[in-house]
């Protein structure tokens, strides 16, 4: 190992704001460990993630996602610098596990403890490689989507370690919530979002034109940046019935194929309309949703013809996981950021947007 790497510091990372219990082990940039074990599948008769069965699930879960995530980095409890965990937003049963998780293994490591901001998380995503790979460029002033089953949200991130600016979220649903319900809807299964992207297929995008909530003129003012998904929901609902009413078979590519570029559509204006107002020329795409074909595709043409660099981590890195949360402790140590009180509470409100408690 050259010796810059070994000089990175070592940190364990925590994630267990919703279905996800992750813990990822990173030295500096480099992904040691990203291990994940999902309650998804508990939740799918639910059509949604139920908190009680996700807070449970990550009891049951952590103990050994931990020592697989040891196991794979082949490293030992005491070799860790520093321990970092998502503090929120997110469930607070679920973010209490983790939290109390962290909190026990920094205090019998005798090792400082980090309590992160999850959205920032998603950010600190774009800094890390996969060992054998290179170092990616730093990442400078960016826009970021966030597009979740639990979030959507548009932030402007001057500095991970310090500045991170809340534009916009959503006022009802999240995105990955909306593929959820009108997966529902439409017959298809859970989680919503690769089952729409399926049905999509061969179905024409402009065959309905469902609403595009809060982008005219008239909400631009208050609701710029911020996103609603519950209309479009209904407005699906009542296609739906239209066609059982009158006893017609629904067209599911079609809907399927119209309802995704609804929310395309609006996710894609949105973070575009940021980038150029603030005049950021970089788009950083994260959480579950990044995963949906349609809106690579709209994102990657819009940005091309916008002149904006479009950055979306892999996969295993957009999803909720224990990388990331490592990846921005890795980057605080490095700041010299002083670490956490270990009274610190989790939130699981979006009331904060600081990196670090
Ligand atoms: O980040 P994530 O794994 O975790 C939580 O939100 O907990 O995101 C999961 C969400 C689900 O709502 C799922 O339907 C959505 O991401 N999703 C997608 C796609 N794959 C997953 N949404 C749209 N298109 C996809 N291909
Ligand atoms: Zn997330």
């Amino acid at each position: 190992m050259p010796n810059t790497q070994r000089q990175q510091p070592l940190v364990l990372g925590i994630e267990t704001s919703c279905d996800e219990t992750g813990i990822g082990i990173v030295r500096g940039t480099e992904v040691l460990a990203n291990t994940v074990a999902s309650s998804m599948g508990q939740h799918a008769r639910f059509g949604g993630v139920v908190p009680e069965i996700a807070a449970r699930a990550h009891v049951e879960a952590i103990d050994s996602v931990l020592a697989e995530a040891f196991a794979v980095a082949g490293v030992k409890p005491e070799d860790i610098d520093a321990v970092a965990v998502t503090i929120g937003p997110g469930l607070m049963g679920a973010l209490l596990v983790g939290t109390a998780a962290a909190k026990a293994l920094a205090v019998a490591l005798g090792k400082p403890l980090y309590a992160v901001n999850h959205l920032v998380g998603h950010v600190a995503a774009d800094r890390l490689h996969f060992p054998g790979e290179e170092p990616r460029p730093p990442l400078a002033e960016t826009i970021a989507l966030l597009v979740s089953g639990g979030h959507t949200e548009l932030l402007h991130v001057t500095s991970l370690s310090d500045e991170v600016t809340l534009l916009g979220s959503t006022i009802d649903d999240a995105a990955g919530e909306a593929f959820d319900k009108v997966a529902r809807l439409l017959g298809l299964g859970y989680p919503g979002g690769p089952a729409i992207d399926a049905a999509a297929v061969g179905g024409d995008p402009q065959a309905v034109r469902f609403p595009r909530a809060l982008s005219l003129p008239k909400d631009m003012a208050e609701h710029r940046y911020n996103f609603s998904f519950s209309g479009l929901k209904t407005a699906t609902a009542r296609w739906v019935e239209q066609h059982q009413d009158r006893g017609l078979p629904l067209p599911v590519a079609d809907t399927a194929a119209s309802f995704r570029e609804a929310v395309v559509d609006v996710l894609a204006s949105k973070a575009i309309a940021a980038c150029q107002d603030l005049g950021v020329p970089q788009l950083l795409l994260g959480g579950g949703v990044a995963a949906n074909s349609r809106l690579r595709e709209v994102l990657a043409k819009r940005c091309l013809a916008a002149g904006i660099t479009l950055r979306i981590p892999p996969l295993s890195l957009c999803t909720d996981n224990g990388a990331m949360i490592a990846g921005l402790g890795s980057l605080l140590v490095q700041a010299g950021k002083k670490p956490s009180a270990l009274d610190v509470s989790a939130r699981s409100s979006l009331s904060f947007t600081a990196p670090l408690l």
